[in-house]
């Protein structure tokens, strides 16, 4: 696997800084030949994925971290990682199954759009020392498509 480019963001945990994360990892992703849909989607994964690290993760404590990383390797590679040093998750089985939350009001669907946009998902976790959601999606070439 070859790197070609990466970005490290630190940024605090204030709400606001979801469309932050959400916008930058777009434009990011968009040196990769993909589509608009597709960005879109990348964008979703990371409005959840900072949403539950501010939510869960902090209590909605806004004077946390929240780190991000994003790749893009072998040109069409896109990974993404997710990081808090909060809370931390018991059963991350169980967090991943799809509806399940652990507040009553929320749908408990993060994972799970997590999930089906990405190729595949890792949630590190352990309680007290906080979570890393690391995950990674390969992008079909749409040059074809540009002659066809
Ligand atoms: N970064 C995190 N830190 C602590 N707990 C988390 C984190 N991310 C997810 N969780 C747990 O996993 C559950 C499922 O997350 P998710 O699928 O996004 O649903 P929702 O955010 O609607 O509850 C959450 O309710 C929470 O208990
Ligand atoms: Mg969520």
């Amino acid at each position: 696997m070859s790197i070609k480019n990466y970005v490290r963001l630190e940024f605090q945990s204030l709400p606001e800084n979801v469309s932050f994360a959400r916008s930058c990892v777009g434009s990011f992703a968009s040196q990769i030949d993909c589509t608009l849909e597709e960005i879109e989607e990348i964008k979703l994964v990371v409005s959840e994925a900072v949403s539950n690290s501010i939510i869960h993760g902090y209590d909605n404590r806004t004077n946390e971290k929240i780190f991000v990383m994003v790749t893009i390797a072998d040109d069409r590679c896109l990974e993404i990682m997710v990081e808090d040093r909060g809370k931390g998750i018991a059963d991350v089985k169980q967090a991943m199954e799809p509806t399940y939350s652990s507040d009553e009001t929320r749908m408990g669907l993060g994972f799970t759009f997590m999930k089906s946009f990405m190729d595949d998902m890792e949630v590190i976790s352990s309680p007290g020392e906080g979570t890393i959601v690391k995950m990674r999606r390969t992008f079909m070439s749409h040059e074809k498509e540009a002659y066809a």
